[in-house]
C-alpha cells in the first residue's frame, strides 16, 4: 500500500473526477482557477478546525489547505492540482500530507505540482488562453495572486504572449451543477440526515426541566460525532421558552423550565455535506393546549408545503402554500384579525412568520444555486435538495392572546425532489404531537 493511501482508501474519488470533466465541457475553452480555503486563526496560534472551500471540495475531495485546482478546457482538457510538498518534519507535528505525486495518483488529477510553483505556473497556464474562469472578489489574497500572474503574462506581449481577454465567474457554472445532486451526494446527505434525526431523538429523550440548554446541545454534538460527522453544519440552536422566538438564538446557556417548549435547530455535516433539521417539543414531555394549537398549525403548514415539492413546481410554491395555512391559522387562533385575503395582502402574518419556508441544501447549509431565473422562480427537478421549515413565533404583545406568549415553533425537514414528488430524508425524527409525546414517555420509563 503506497504511503499516500489515507483518506482515499475510504473515499470514492470517481464522482469528483466526473464533476471536473463536466465542468471542463461547460467551460468550452479557457483556464479555471478554484482555490481551497485558507487556514484561519481563532486566537493566538490556535486555528479554527480546517474546512475546505465548498467549490474546491465539490471538484476534488482533496482535504489539505494550501491547494488550488487549475482546469484547462479545450481540445485536451486537463485538471491540475497545486498542493503542499511532502515534509518529513511537518508530518511529525501535523500529520500526513499527500504531496503532489501522491495527490495526483490518489485523486486522479492529470498533473500536480508543488504550491511553491504557484506564481510561475499561473503565468505559464494563463498565457494565450481566451478566458480566465475565476470568481473575483471572494478572497483578496487570491485576487492579488491572480493579478500578479495576469500582469506577468501582459509583460510578455512583445514575446508574442497574450493574457486572457475575458474573466468569467466560474462559480456560476458550478452553482448550476451543485443544484442537482448526483448519486454519491444523495447517499452522503441521506446518511447525514439519518445521523441528525437520531440526534433530535436523543435530545427529546434526554431533556428534563431544570437542565441547561447547553446540556441538550452536548447530547446533539455527542450523537453527531459518534456517528462520524466531522462538525455541526452550523451552530446549533437550543432555545427554551421565550428564546425560541429569537430566530438565531445560539447562546444556549439558559435553564429549561417545566412548561417550556424547546426549539432545536441543529444538523451535522458529514463528509462535507450539511443536514438541517428543526424540532420543537415540550420540556416535560406533554404539550399544553395552546402549545399544541400552534404546533399543529405549523405542522399543517409544513404538510401543505411538502405536498408541493415535486418536479415542475416553482421554488416558491411550497412557501406560498405554507403561508396560506399559517395565515388562516393565525386568524383562527385570534392572533390576527381580518380575512385571509386581507392578511395575505397586507402581509400582517409576517409578525409571527417572518422567514422563508426553505433554501437549497448541500455542501453549504444555505447551498449554492439560483432561486430565480429572471422573474421566474427556479423549477424543482429530481435531484434538487431543499429544506421545508415553516414556523410561528409569538412574542408578548398587547394584541396577541396571552395564552400564546413566548411560544416559538419551527418544524424543519430536508427534502429530495424525486420523479414522483419528494422524499423527506429526515423523517426519522418524530414530529406529530403523539409521536413526540410517545418517544418522551418511553424515554422516561
Ligand atoms: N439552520 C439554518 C436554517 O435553518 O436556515
Ligand atoms: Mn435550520
Ligand atoms: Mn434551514
Amino acid at each position: 500500500m503506497p504511503s499516500y493511501a489515507r483518506y482515499n482508501d475510504l473515499m470514492n474519488t470517481q464522482p469528483f473526477k466526473l464533476r471536473r470533466e463536466k465542468l471542463l465541457q461547460q467551460m468550452g475553452s479557457g483556464v479555471a482557477i478554484v482555490p481551497t480555503a485558507a487556514e484561519k486563526f481563532r486566537n493566538s496560534d490556535a486555528t479554527y478546525p480546517y474546512r475546505a472551500d465548498s467549490y474546491f471540495h465539490y471538484l476534488t475531495g482533496f482535504p489539505e489547505p494550501e491547494a488550488v485546482l487549475i482546469m484547462i478546457a479545450g481540445q485536451t482538457p486537463k485538471s491540475i492540482l497545486l498542493c503542499r510538498d511532502k515534509n518529513a518534519e511537518r508530518e511529525i507535528w501535523d500529520g500526513f500530507r499527500y504531496g503532489s505525486q501522491g495527490a495526483a495518483e490518489a485523486f486522479g488529477f492529470d498533473e500536480a505540482y508543488s504550491i511553491d510553483t504557484l506564481t510561475d505556473k499561473l503565468a505559464e497556464l494563463f498565457a494565450n488562453q481566451s478566458a480566465l474562469w475565476y470568481s473575483v472578489g471572494f478572497d483578496a489574497e487570491w485576487d492579488a495572486r491572480i493579478t500578479v500572474a495576469l500582469n506577468a503574462v501582459r509583460s510578455q506581449t512583445r514575446a508574442g504572449k497574450h493574457a486572457p481577454a475575458t474573466i468569467r465567474d466560474v462559480r456560476t457554472l458550478i452553482n448550476e451543477m451543485r443544484l442537482v445532486k448526483d448519486a454519491s451526494e444523495i447517499d452522503t446527505m441521506r446518511r447525514a440526515a439519518t445521523i441528525t434525526a437520531g440526534a433530535h431523538r436523543r435530545a427529546m429523550a434526554t431533556t428534563r426541566p431544570g437542565a441547561f440548554e447547553y446540556e441538550i446541545e452536548a447530547e446533539l454534538l455527542h450523537e453527531f460525532r459518534r456517528h462520524g460527522s466531522q462538525y455541526p453544519a452550523y451552530t446549533s440552536i437550543v432555545a427554551a421558552g421565550a428564546n425560541a422566538c429569537v430566530l438565531h438564538y445560539i447562546e444556549n446557556d439558559k435553564r429549561i423550565a417545566d412548561g417550556d417548549l424547546i426549539l432545536i435547530d441543529a444538523g451535522c455535516e458529514l463528509d462535507g455535506y450539511a443536514s438541517d433539521v428543526t424540532r420543537t417539543f415540550p420540556a416535560n414531555g406533554r404539550f399544553s393546549g395552546p402549545q399544541a394549537d400552534v404546533y399543529n398549525l405549523v405542522l399543517a403548514a409544513q404538510d401543505a408545503a411538502v405536498a408541493l415539492i415535486k418536479p415542475g413546481a416553482g421554488f416558491n410554491d411550497p412557501h406560498d402554500a405554507a403561508v396560506r395555512v399559517l395565515a388562516q391559522g393565525m386568524i383562527d387562533l385570534k392572533l390576527l384579525n381580518g380575512s385571509l385575503d386581507g392578511v395575505l395582502e397586507s402581509e400582517s402574518y409576517k409578525r409571527f412568520y417572518m422567514h422563508r419556508t426553505g433554501h437549497w441544501l448541500g455542501i453549504d447549509v444555505h447551498d449554492a444555486g439560483e432561486y430565480k431565473n429572471g422573474d421566474a422562480w427556479t423549477t424543482l427537478t429530481p435531484g434538487k435538495m431543499l429544506t421545508v421549515e415553516p414556523g410561528c413565533y409569538i412574542r408578548p404583545s398587547d394584541d396577541a392572546p396571552e395564552t400564546f406568549w413566548n411560544i416559538g415553533v419551527r418544524i424543519e425537514d430536508d427534502a429530495l425532489v424525486t420523479e414522483q414528488g419528494c422524499e423527506i430524508i429526515t423523517s426519522a425524527a418524530p414530529k406529530t404531537v403523539a409521536d413526540i409525546e410517545a418517544l418522551m414517555r418511553d424515554a422516561r420509563k
